[in-house]
């Protein structure tokens, strides 16, 4: 079953795959590339790893992870929008990684995988996507087998007031005018996308989430100046 706020998100982004990775490299300053690295390094994948990308979008994360692992691994991307996993399996295949990745649509909130399969379960840019991040960290937690990790990398309010100033003129102002020149689509994206950054939870908050859910260890990171927060926890073995 898919609620308001799901159906809402699914709408916004199945009208984005295309642009989508050009538009997260402007606004996130070049740097997204960066944060996907300090993603992959703190999974720590193995070569033959089965590794989760909740709510893959067009399997950015997803490809540096199958970049990471062997032929014999596997990435597994999530996603309740179509075109986005359709966008990502076409990306992969150009970048001769369909042998490492397969692709499954549903919900962060209700992943159809058994417990204890995966190594390492990540959520990009899209806990303030979905419609409970509890139970998302439920689920991921879940799947995640004992010693494994579940990361959450998304985008936060920065802690400096005098940056918060420049990126907020640039993140609410700018950045929508000019989804609105792209198309009227990225124009509702963008203005989204702003307002979810407004009300995102703090790494800490994030990390809080995670020891309710029963994962250990966790470790939120602000990366470059706190534009987003990487949040890192470990399921007990
Ligand atoms: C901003 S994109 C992030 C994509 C990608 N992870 C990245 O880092 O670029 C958000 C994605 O989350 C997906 N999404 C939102 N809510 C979801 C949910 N409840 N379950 C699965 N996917 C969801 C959307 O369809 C969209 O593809």
């Amino acid at each position: 079953m898919y609620d308001s706020k799901a159906r809402y998100v699914r709408s916004l982004f199945s009208k984005v795959p295309l642009e989508y990775d050009l538009l997260l490299g402007l606004l996130s300053f070049g740097q997204d590339r960066k944060w996907r690295s300090f993603v992959v390094e703190q999974a720590d994948p193995m070569a033959d790893s089965l590794v989760l990308d909740v709510a893959t979008g067009t399997g950015l994360l997803a490809a540096d992870f199958a970049n990471a692992i062997a032929n014999n691994g596997l990435v597994v991307g999530v996603d309740l929008t179509l075109s986005m996993l359709q966008t990502a399996k076409e990306r992969l295949r150009q970048r001769g990684l369909s042998g490492r990745t397969d692709w499954v649509l549903a919900r962060a909130e209700s992943l159809p995988f058994r417990e204890n399969c995966f190594r390492s379960a990540s959520i990009s840019l899209a806990l303030r996507n979905v419609s409970d991040a509890r139970l998302t960290f439920r689920e991921m937690a879940r799947a995640t087998a004992p010693g494994g990790v579940v990361i959450s990398l998304d985008f936060a309010r920065p802690p400096n007031r005098v940056f918060r100033l420049f990126y907020y003129d640039y993140l609410l102002g700018l950045f929508p005018i000019f989804g609105r020149i792209v198309s009227q689509a990225w124009g509702r994206t963008l203005s989204y996308l702003g307002r979810s950054i407004l009300k995102s939870r703090t790494g800490t908050q994030i990390a809080t989430l995670m020891v309710e859910e029963g994962l250990s260890d966790t470790r939120p990171v602000p990366l470059t100046q706190g534009i987003v927060y990487a949040v890192y926890g470990k399921k007990q073995s």
